[in-house]
């Protein structure tokens, strides 16, 4: 078996001196999708962070790919990317949205590559490529953002509440592009939802979190 992506050992996040998260130990598999559930205030959101590195925690470890990792960039930061609830799009085109990523990291075939990443979100690239911020709805916009992730390869992708605001059809394609990135390039998901059924359908396994511990993982 191969090692971990992503661990966590006796990691605990306070704000304003208030324990909000404590996490013994977490393992993210290669290649796993984990379901992360819970009621509000439970952690959801503060652990996908700490996931991401995008905060330090305030006490504990985390480890990627078996090594010890801290919040200052080291490169890691490029192979692990968080999706918000409510991502932010440039005020550019979806093309212009989808190729940021590649064009800052001097990338070739880019156009191939975003016209694939807008395929598995299930947005034509000839009907979407040109079309401007504002011409998307809620849903579009949260499938262009997710393959403006997509498009980078990502080792571990990240997403808060993906599902929350679209409607049944938008949901199924977010799960099949999630699909889709583990099969293609082998990406761990880990992935925060209040929507039961959805998030059982695309999960190996669920986390449950309850006042910032994990309650159990089925
Ligand atoms: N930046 C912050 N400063 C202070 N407290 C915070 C901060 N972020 C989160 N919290 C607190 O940490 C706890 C966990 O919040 P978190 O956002 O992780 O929960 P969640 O499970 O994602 O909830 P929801 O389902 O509502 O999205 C809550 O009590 C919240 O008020
Ligand atoms: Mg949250």
């Amino acid at each position: 078996m191969s090692a971990p992506l992503i661990q966590l050992f006796n990691v605990c996040q306070r704000y304003s001196g208030r324990t909000v998260l404590c996490v013994d130990r977490l393992s993210i598999e290669p290649g796993s999708i984990v379901g992360l559930a819970g009621p509000n205030g439970s952690g959801k959101s503060t652990l996908l962070r700490m996931l991401a590195f995008l905060e330090a925690p305030a006490s504990g470890t985390l480890t990627f790919m078996g090594e010890p990792v801290s919040i200052k960039p080291n490169g890691v930061h490029r192979h692990v990317t968080l999706l918000v609830q409510e991502p932010y799009l440039l005020k550019r085109s979806v093309h212009a949205n989808v190729s940021y990523g590649l064009k800052v990291r001097g990338e070739e075939n880019v156009t191939d590559r975003v016209n694939h990443a807008l395929e598995m979100v299930g947005l034509d690239p000839d009907k979407f490529s040109q079309r401007q911020w504002y011409e998307l709805s809620g849903g579009e916009a949260q499938r262009v953002a997710l393959a403006a992730r997509l498009v980078l390869k990502p080792k571990a992708l990240l997403m808060d509440e993906p599902t929350a605001s679209l409607d049944g059809q938008s949901a199924t394609l977010i799960r099949q592009a999630a699909l889709a990135a583990r099969k293609e390039y082998g990406a761990s998901l880990v992935i925060a939802s209040h929507d039961m059924a959805w998030l059982s359908a695309v999960s190996d396994h669920i986390v449950h979190l309850e006042h910032g511990e994990i309650t159990d993982i089925k």
